[in-house]
């Protein structure tokens, strides 16, 4: 890994230190570039005429996507967020009254909503799969849940937005296969940062956004839709890109995943997200994630050297997103004080509302997230910890 160039590719470094990466990550300049090229294209030749204009490029994101995930391009759909991704899958699903949903305790409340919504609206169940003792989910308590008939979709977060384990999605997957139930992954906070390959994981459905790990853009996602579910599965919107109109009583949805999309859409973030695509494949998904491994595993260690903070890491694989919390001191206090250092340091604060299930459990109210990427050093870690230790004495 050259973590050189990636530096060099990443002026946002050069003032600050970035540890919000689970929030949305400093894009690297080749992917600056792609975007801002495609806007003054916009604004010489006209947006339609720019996007003609750069056709094939757009048809590469479809391409490249697939190769970051082992998908085909017609499996993937490119939408504003993974949120929008999530829910044209979810709601697509068509889930009739006493079907149940299995997600797991760290679900993410934007996935919780529209469970809520439909038990509300049509009467669906929704179950949790208990935690193992290392606080991922219990395999052998998600084959116990599969074997009711009514289960008809497993749906969890490969890795929670406040941490906790890295999934056993392909465990999961298997089971989820093996019962004949759908499986719906959202893998927002894995892309980009684990190597991500559908078949192995068995997912139906994958939903992922470009900001976070992928380096890309803010406002664009994408949802995988494997190729034999996807005419099976009618989009809740539909336009005239996701299906034409034939005759004025007759319409036909597209056969592909893009039948998920609608036709207008930020051409450039579009094209930058197909770059922050094709800069991971190139740095090597494997090589960034033992990178980000090693990293984590750095800055939980040096975390220890502050008495003050308790870590909030869960998991027998944990990924590149540390959490704690302060005896003294709130999330946001930390993150405030943390960003008022002289080299600002940028963490987050994740509160109960975006994971309540494991929040809950586990009687936290927030934590501080700092979630590391390839382009961090340890010499970063150690002025956060060092910032951290000078804080408990201020
Ligand atoms: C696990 C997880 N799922 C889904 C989302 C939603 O992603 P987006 O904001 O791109 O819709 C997030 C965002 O933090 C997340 O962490």
């Amino acid at each position: 890994m050259n973590v050189e160039q990636l530096r060099i590719d990443t002026p946002g470094v050069e003032h600050l230190i970035h540890f919000n990466n689970a929030g949305a990550a400093l894009m690297p300049e080749p992917v600056v570039q792609v975007i801002t090229g495609h806007l003054q294209q916009e604004a010489r030749l006209g947006g339609y005429e720019a996007a003609a204009q750069c056709a094939a490029e757009l048809e590469n994101v479809y391409a490249a996507i697939g190769r970051l995930i082992n998908a085909r391009p017609n499996e993937i759909a490119v939408v504003e967020n993974a949120t929008r991704a999530w829910d044209m899958a979810f709601y697509s699903l068509a889930l009739k009254p006493g079907d149940a949903v299995l997600t797991s305790m760290t679900e993410y409340a934007g996935n919780y909503i529209p469970y809520l919504q439909l038990r509300q609206q049509r009467g669906i169940e929704i179950r949790i799969i208990p935690n193992d003792e290392h606080g991922q989910v219990c395999l052998a308590a998600l084959a116990t849940l599969l074997e009711d008939e009514r289960v008809a979709l497993v749906s969890l977060p490969m890795i929670a937005t406040n941490g906790g384990p890295v999934q056993p999605v392909e465990q999961i997957g298997a089971l989820a296969r093996a019962a004949g139930v759908w499986f719906l992954l959202d893998a927002c906070q894995g892309v980009g940062q684990v190597p991500i390959d559908v078949q192995k994981i068995g997912c139906h459905m994958l939903t992922a956004t470009s900001r976070k790990y992928l380096r890309g853009p803010r406002g664009m996602g994408f949802l995988y839709v494997e190729q034999s579910l996807c005419q099976r599965l009618e989009p809740v919107f539909l336009d005239l890109h996701a299906a034409s109109l034939l005759t004025a009583h007759s319409f036909k949805i597209r056969a592909d995943a893009r039948r998920f999309e609608n036709w207008e859409c930020n051409v450039a973030a579009k094209l930058g997200l197909g770059a922050a695509v094709e800069y991971a494949l190139a740095q090597g998904i494997e090589a960034m994630w033992q990178r980000i491994q090693h990293l984590a595993c750095y800055l939980r260690h040096r975390l220890t050297e502050v008495a003050a903070l308790n870590p909030q890491d869960l998991g027998r694989v944990k990924s590149g997103i540390v959490t704690f919390s302060h005896r003294h001191n709130s999330a946001p206090g930390v993150q405030q004080w943390l960003a008022a250092q002289a080299k600002r340091i940028n963490v987050s604060t994740s509160t109960a509302g975006s994971t309540l299930l494991d929040m809950q459990q586990r009687g936290l109210l927030e934590v501080s997230r700092a979630s590391v990427h390839a382009y961090n050093t340890e010499a970063e870690i150690d002025a956060l910890v060092d910032s951290l230790i000078r804080m408990s004495h201020a």
